[in-house]
């Protein structure tokens, strides 16, 4: 069987979860190449992954100009991803991209707009959309057994991005919102085929209006109430305020029941160290004391299933699945610069937007 080679640019830490779900399919997928300004990082990635053979770049330019691949996975910081993703596009590649599209909505646009010009897909990485028990509790709900859903509340929080490019909005488009809202916001627009109706959304101020985060421009804090066209309401929420540990939550009401799901701080593991264990679940300050240990924490995540996901489609020749396409990524950053807007000027935004 042919295997699809992957160049992967960017080698931190978005790059090490994508590595992971490639290194466990090897056996439809090769890595062709990796690129990051920081060779350390390359060859450290490598290394972790036991990835041989493949070319070694410094310059993404020079990599999607001279690497022989089939799909460029961008792993980059937000302002790089329309440069990016455009070159290797315009090269005849397929394209991966993490969330979120690009910084601005103009940015998003020409993307899609190019990957339609030349024929290639964008592969949006939603990994929520794989996490195995947001997918179960989709399946307990599809079953009918809760009745018609009425409410869902979501949430990704965490204590502050580790990265230096999330600090200012030029490199990253906002704050929590946009960093960690994407995640509640792709995945209800994806369950809802992008058909929302109205929005009205708060967040801190950013700087010096922000909750903890002062010298960060974005928000670190933000919450969206969202109706839907089918009359669903959601309440979708982002912040940098919370420790203890990622919380991705979301719990879905029902008319004749509800399901709840919390990825991050349930499992079958409970753990008590008084020096502390090595690691717990992503982005705990501390590990002393009774934890949870996540148990393989990236499959759970979804980005396992994702990548899977993107390799078949790409090995095919297709698109990807409702909220996993460019267009995805694009309609969520518009809902996300319209919570912005509607944030920003206190007021209740509908969707007159014309359908994709
Ligand atoms: N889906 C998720 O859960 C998730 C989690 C974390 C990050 N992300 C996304 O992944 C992307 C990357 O974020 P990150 O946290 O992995 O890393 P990051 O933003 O800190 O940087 C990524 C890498 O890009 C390299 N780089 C920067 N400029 C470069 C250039 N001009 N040429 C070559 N290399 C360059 C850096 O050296 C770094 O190793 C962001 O868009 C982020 O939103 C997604």
């Amino acid at each position: 069987m042919k295997k699809l080679r992957v160049l992967i640019v960017g080698a931190a830490f978005s790059a090490d979860l994508h590595a992971d779900a490639y290194s466990r399919i090897l056996d439809k997928v090769e890595i062709a190449g990796i690129c990051d300004k920081d060779m350390a990082r390359v060859r450290a990635l490598a290394a972790r992954y036991g990835f041989e053979g493949f070319a070694e770049y410094d310059d993404y330019a020079a990599a999607i100009a001279a690497c022989e691949c089939d799909l460029v996975d961008v792993c980059m910081p937000n302002f790089l991803h329309r440069d990016v993703a455009v070159l290797a596009l315009e090269r005849g590649r397929d394209v991966v991209c993490e969330k979120p599209l690009a910084t601005t909505v103009e940015d998003a646009q020409e993307m899609v707009d190019t990957a339609r010009r030349v024929g290639k897909r964008i592969y949006y990485a939603e990994d929520w959309l794989f996490a195995p028990a947001f997918l179960r509790a989709q399946e307990i709900v599809a079953s009918g057994k809760l009745g018609k859903p009425l409410y869902i509340r979501a949430r990704e929080c965490h204590s502050g991005s580790h990265s230096p490019f999330a600090q200012l909005l030029k490199y990253c488009g906002g704050g929590c919102m946009v960093h960690l809202g994407v995640h509640p916001v792709g995945f209800m627009l994806a369950l809802k085929n992008n058909a929302w109706k109205e929005l009205v959304a708060m967040t801190s101020g950013g700087k010096e209006h922000n909750l903890i985060h002062s010298r960060m421009e974005g928000e670190d804090w933000a919450g969206a109430f969202i109706r839907f066209e089918d009359g669903t309401y959601a309440t979708l929420e982002a912040n940098y305020v919370t420790v203890g540990g990622m919380e991705d939550v979301m719990d879905i009401y029902c008319e004749q029941g509800c399901v709840h799901v919390d990825l991050s701080h349930t499992g079958p593991v409970r753990a008590f160290s008084i020096p502390g264990l090595d690691y717990t679940v992503e982005k705990a300050e501390i590990t002393t004391g009774w934890s949870t240990p996540a148990v393989d924490e990236k499959y759970s995540l979804g980005y396992c299933g994702e990548i899977n996901h993107f390799v078949d489609c790409a090995l095919r020749g297709e698109d990807a699945k409702v909220g996993l396409r460019g267009v995805d990524g694009l309609e969520t950053l518009k809902v996300i610069n319209l919570i912005y807007k509607s944030a920003r000027e206190g007021i209740r935004i509908g969707n007159e937007a014309p359908k994709d």
